[in-house]
């Protein structure tokens, strides 16, 4: 038996994606070009546009494509900040993505002042602390939506509201968020929000940005100025035809999906409570249905994955991006827990097939693994 729940790692196409992509086949023409075959091109990847900002509430001119959730980040982070000639400050949580804060870095090395915010145990950012952070020269707060790692939904409209009301540009990285729990931008206090198409069943290797009006950003590259001359190259179509064909999905059944994925999450967890050393991590009331996360103080995370791998089942230990690596998750650590506990992190995440049978067997050879490895320790 195979049982997937790495659904926040990436998930299988949807097959009406598949079907979306496949017919788009047909549709090679250079979206560029003035004759018919580029017109169809450009049909499809303004319908997908159109399904993209029904999911998101945005409007016209405000969706941007891209090559997914770490191209959108760095094109929102490193576009603001290429306004400026010289350093400014930014501010960010201390527990973002890589592809957030791995850009904030780099221009950290080159002069910049940044904030990182602290979190409490539970992931949350607390606004008086990023009321506090802002300074004359803040050019940029990013704050990710929802965290991959230990579900974490934040209170993005008020983290928003604070920024607006000191005019300073509000960026979040809602690439976990989007297609899973409603994204609404015509209601949020947001400029810049990044997404990714492989999160919610489309194709890896493409998502987009969206982008308030009045909001302006310096490119990544430089070339013929298509996507608004933000993102300049021959646009993707049939991967564009798959992020619209999955967005329209995500629309259509996500409040659904998300009530039956979070009676399964409440049930899992319920038959993990079986193994009393296993701290559920990160907020319970404000989080992703679909997602689950612990650590175990003593058990290594990566070595639970190996167990649960023979078993058939996928999981991963801390976020999947950084699953190569043996250090703490920098996460938990943030969220106060200590060395050996922030290395046992582990999550599970729930999809469009994923049963009751599937959560009862993975409650079942987890317990399983658990005993058995602490018994070898
Ligand atoms: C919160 C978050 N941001 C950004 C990314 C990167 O997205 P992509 O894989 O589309 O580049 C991921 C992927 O795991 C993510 O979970």
């Amino acid at each position: 038996m195979q049982i997937y729940l790495d659904h926040s790692a990436t998930t299988p196409l949807h097959r009406d994606v598949a079907a979306a992509m496949a017919a788009a086949a047909q549709d090679w023409g250079n979206t560029s070009s003035l004759h018919r075959w580029g017109e169809r091109s450009l049909e499809v990847i303004e319908r997908s546009r159109q399904r993209v900002m029904q999911l998101l509430g945005a409007t016209q001119g405000q969706v941007v494509f891209t090559s997914g959730g770490t191209e959108s980040n760095n094109l929102a982070i490193l576009g603001i900040a290429r306004r400026y000639l010289t350093p400014q400050h930014l501010v960010i949580s201390a527990i973002e993505h890589a592809a957030v804060a791995e850009p904030v870095r780099w221009l950290e090395q080159h002069g910049w002042a940044v904030t990182r915010l602290p979190v409490d145990t539970l992931g949350r950012v607390a606004p008086q602390d990023l009321q506090q952070s802002l300074r004359p020269n803040t050019v940029l707060v990013s704050v990710i939506y929802a965290h991959n790692e230990v579900g974490t939904i934040q209170d993005v409209a008020k983290l928003g509201h604070i920024c607006r009301t000191a005019g300073v540009c509000f960026h979040t990285d809602a690439v976990q968020a989007v297609g899973r729990v409603p994204v609404d931008v015509s209601r949020l206090p947001v400029d810049l929000l990044s997404f990714s198409a492989h999160k919610f069943y489309g194709p890896q290797g493409m998502g987009g940005l969206y982008v308030a009006d009045g909001i302006a950003l310096v490119p990544l590259h430089f070339g013929g100025g298509q996507e608004g001359g933000l993102r300049s190259g021959t646009p993707a179509v049939g991967l564009i035809a798959g992020l619209g064909q999955a967005a329209h999905l995500a629309r259509e059944t996500m409040l659904q999906e998300g009530d039956r994925l979070g009676a399964l999450r409440d049930r899992l967890r319920q038959l993990l409570a079986a193994v009393p050393e296993l701290v559920p991590t990160g907020d319970w009331q404000q989080r992703l249905p679909h997602h689950l996360s612990f650590c175990h103080p003593t058990l290594a995370g990566r070595r639970l994955v190996w167990a649960m791998n023979l078993a058939g089942i996928a999981m991963s230990s801390g976020s999947a991006c950084s699953s190569g690596q043996v250090k703490p998750s920098a996460t938990l650590l943030a969220m106060g827990y200590d060395p050996t506990a922030a290395s046992g992190g582990i999550r599970l995440s729930l999809g469009w097939d994923t049963t009751v049978a599937d959560v009862d067997w993975a409650a079942l050879a987890l317990v399983q693994a658990i005993a058995r490895l602490r018994g070898e320790s």
